[in-house]
C-alpha cells in the first residue's frame, strides 16, 4: 500500500477542502460531493463556509437561506440534513463535531461513509469511507465477484480497506483510494498503466477490469395475469373507470379479473354474481343443458383469445372473452337492456357502466385492452 500513497503524493488533486482543513469543512464538502461532480462544488464549498463557518451559524439559519446557497447543487434533503446536523450538534456536543466514528454516527444525514470521511481525513482516526470507488478499486485489486450494492460487499471491503490502513496518514490512504477512482479506476477506461497496482491487480492480471465489480443482476419484470371481460348486455357493453391514480390512473377499461380464468370458471363466476346458468366450457349457455328459467338471462360466451401488454416496470398476460346477456324469455328482445331483470341490471351497474356503441368507441380507453375493445 505505499505505492498508493507514493502515487498520492506524486497525484494529488489540489482541491480547496483539503487545504484548510475542519472537521466542520469536512462535512461540509462531504456533503456536497455526495452524488455530485467535484467541479461543481468547487463554487458552492468556499460561499457556502463563508456564510455558514461553524454549526452554530448554520443551526441559525432559516432554511430558506441555506437553500439559497445550495441552489444548483440539487439533491435538497443533504442541505436540510446538514441544518438537522448542526443542531444536533449544537445539542449534543457543543458546537464541535466529536472525532469517534461511533459518535458521528449519530448525527442526522451522517452514514458510514462520511463518518469514516471525517474521522480520518479531519481527527487521523483510521477508519475506512467506503464509497463506489473504494468497492471499484478493491473489487479489481482482488477479483470479488462482488455487487456493489449489497451490504455482505459493504462488511467485506470494509474490513478489506481496514487491515491495509496505516497507522499514519489515514486520511491520505481514503483520499488516495477517492483520487484512484476518480482519475485511474474509472468504472469504463481505467487507465491501467497508470495505475501503481498494475502488477498487482488480480483483474488487470486476468484482462477482465471492467467485469468488476459485477453488475447488479436486473430484476425480472413482474408478471400480472388479467382475464378481461367484453361483456354485452343486449346491445350495450360494460366498462369502468380506472382510479384517478396509479397504473392507467382515469382511463376507461372492460371488467378486469385477477388470474387467467378458463372460460368454466368465467363461467362460475358470472353464476356467482349475477346467478346465471353456468354451462360446461364446450357447453353454449344457450344449450339444451341449460335450464332456461325466464327469470335469468341467456349468456353466451366465447374466448377472445391470449394478448399480453408490456409496461415500463410490469407485464400484463390477459386472457379476453366475450360474454352476451340476453333475456331468455321468448317477448325479450336481445337488442336492448330492458328485457334484462332489475336484479341483473342493477348488478351490472354495481360492476361499471353499461355504455352504447357510440358512447364506447368515444371512451378514453387504456391501451394494454386494445385487443379486446
Ligand atoms: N469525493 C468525496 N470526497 C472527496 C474528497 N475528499 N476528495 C475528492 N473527492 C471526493
Amino acid at each position: 500500500m505505499t505505492d498508493l500513497l507514493t502515487w498520492y503524493l506524486e497525484n494529488r488533486r489540489d482541491l480547496p477542502w483539503r487545504k484548510h482543513r475542519t472537521p466542520y469543512s469536512t462535512w461540509i464538502s462531504e456533503a456536497m460531493l455526495q452524488q455530485t461532480r467535484v467541479t461543481t462544488v468547487l463554487d458552492y464549498y468556499p460561499r457556502f463556509l463563508k456564510r455558514f463557518p461553524d454549526p452554530a451559524s448554520l443551526a441559525a439559519a432559516s432554511e430558506d437561506e441555506v437553500f439559497k446557497y445550495w441552489e444548483g447543487l440539487g439533491y435538497y434533503s443533504r442541505a436540510r440534513n446538514l441544518m438537522r446536523g448542526a443542531a444536533y450538534i449544537c445539542e449534543h456536543f457543543d458546537g464541535s463535531l466529536p472525532s469517534r466514528p461511533d459518535l458521528l454516527l449519530e448525527i442526522p444525514g451522517i452514514g458510514p461513509y462520511m463518518s469514516g470521511a471525517i474521522a480520518s481525513l479531519a481527527f487521523d482516526y483510521p477508519e475506512p469511507a467506503v464509497d463506489g470507488n473504494c468497492i471499484r478499486i478493491y473489487s479489481r485489486l482482488h477479483a470479488l465477484p462482488v455487487v456493489p450494492s449489497e451490504k455482505r460487499t459493504y462488511d467485506e471491503i470494509y474490513s478489506r480497506v481496514k487491515k491495509d490502513m496505516p497507522e499514519e496518514n489515514p486520511g491520505d490512504f481514503n483520499e488516495a483510494l477517492m483520487d484512484l477512482g476518480s482519475l485511474v479506476c474509472t468504472p469504463k477506461s481505467p487507465r491501467c498503466s497508470l495505475c501503481p497496482f498494475s502488477t498487482t491487480c488480480s483483474a488487470h492480471l486476468l484482462g477482465k477490469e471492467t467485469d468488476f465489480p459485477l453488475k447488479k443482476p436486473k430484476k425480472e419484470t413482474p408478471v400480472e395475469e388479467h382475464t378481461i371481460l367484453k361483456i354485452y348486455a343486449g346491445d350495450r357493453i360494460l366498462v369502468r373507470k380506472r382510479p384517478s391514480q396509479g397504473l392507467l390512473a382515469g382511463l376507461f377499461e372492460l371488467i378486469d379479473l385477477p388470474g387467467n380464468l378458463t372460460q368454466e370458471e368465467v363461467s362460475e363466476w358470472l353464476l356467482s354474481i349475477l346467478g346465471t346458468p353456468a354451462p360446461k366450457a364446450e357447453e353454449s349457455f344457450t344449450s339444451e343443458k341449460a335450464p332456461s328459467d325466464p327469470t335469468k338471462p341467456k349468456a353466451d360466451i366465447r374466448s377472445l383469445g391470449a394478448s399480453r401488454h408490456i409496461f415500463s416496470h410490469l407485464r400484463w398476460n390477459m386472457v379476453g372473452y366475450e360474454i352476451r346477456l340476453s333475456s331468455s324469455s321468448p317477448s325479450g328482445s336481445s337488442a336492448d337492456t330492458s328485457s334484462l331483470s332489475d336484479d341483473i341490471s342493477a348488478m351490472l351497474q354495481k360492476l361499471g357502466t353499461l355504455v352504447t356503441p357510440e358512447e364506447y368507441s368515444s371512451l378514453a380507453f387504456a391501451s394494454a385492452l386494445s385487443a379486446y375493445r
